[in-house]
């Protein structure tokens, strides 16, 4: 069953110079319980599609279709976005489990979550302090902690990882994958993640299916999937001759389009 479904989306944005075509002709299927990763030239509407996705933005043409598991009474998405996400105002513990505050989950039920899911990105000390109190890469950690405890069907994360420094993505990665596999069990379908990201490397390590966008308006030109079995260690896999191969190919697709996107914008 396919999840998400995109057919001929497009997105266009009224600009002070006219309109901007960000999005699409775009065509994506994607199955329920799959892990997809992004990668496009920067501007190409990754996170114009995944705000669609989300519902914050509507279709200018073409259809998207999201099919919401039926047995399943979790939340359809929640969105971990590209910069610091975090409400300012609210104790991390506060921000962590503002979700299911909405969906209405218990006291109990909601402290029990809030604390495994601070632990699970290493902010188990950090309950009672603000986000001004935090680095950045410690508030992205509490929205990817809000992100987790939500337990949505679907969970879409703009270059989540992006402003973390290195081992704290690797951790970062191995947790989500962690996640993802243990909710593969779940009777609903598992958890369905589309992820953004820049690094080649990171789609790899995390995604059963990278998709290539083309530079704007972003179209899906290509697709690799991911052989590799899991569950798996990120330095594991990298280690793997094979992983060399298919970031090279990755490379290839992408670096087109990235040339193609840089061109657009001398031409501006
Ligand atoms: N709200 C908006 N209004 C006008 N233009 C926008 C808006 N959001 C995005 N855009 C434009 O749409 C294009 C795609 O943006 P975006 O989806 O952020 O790209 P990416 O995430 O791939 O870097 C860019 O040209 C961007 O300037
Ligand atoms: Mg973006």
């Amino acid at each position: 069953m396919s999840i998400i479904h995109a057919i001929a989306l497009t997105k266009i944005f009224p600009g002070p110079l006219g309109p901007i075509a960000a999005l699409g002709p775009l065509d994506l299927s994607v199955a329920a319980g799959e892990f997809v990763c992004i990668v496009g030239p920067s501007g190409c509407g990754k996170s114009t599609f995944l705000r669609m996705v989300a519902g914050l933005e509507e279709a200018t043409g073409g259809e998207l279709r999201l099919t919401a598991p039926a047995t399943s009474e979790r939340p359809f998405n929640s969105m971990v976005f590209q910069g610091d996400s975090t409400f300012p105002w609210m104790t991390v513990h506060e921000n962590v489990e503002y979700g299911l505050k909405m969906q209405g989950v218990r006291d109990k039920q909601r402290a029990a979550a809030v604390v495994e899911m601070l632990a699970v990105v290493g902010l188990s000390g950090f309950a009672e302090a603000y986000p001004y109190q935090l680095s950045g890469g410690m508030r992205q950690r509490v929205a990817l902690a809000r992100a987790f405890a939500n337990d949505p069907a679907v969970l879409l994360m703009d270059e989540p990882f992006g402003a973390l420094d290195e081992q704290n993505r690797v951790l970062l990665q191995e947790e989500l994958l962690r996640i993802w596999e243990r909710a593969g069990a779940a009777t609903d379908g598992g958890k369905t993640v589309l992820f953004v990201t820049h690094s080649i490397d990171e789609a790899l390590v995390l995604a059963d299916r990278v998709l290539v966008m083309s530079a704007a308006p972003g179209r899906i030109v290509d697709e690799i999937r991911v052989p590799f079995a899991r569950p798996r260690q990120v330095y594991e896999l990298k280690r793997d001759p094979q992983f060399g191969e298919l970031a090279y190919r990755v490379w290839q697709s992408l670096r087109k389009e990235v040339n193609q996107s840089r061109l657009a914008e001398k031409q501006r």
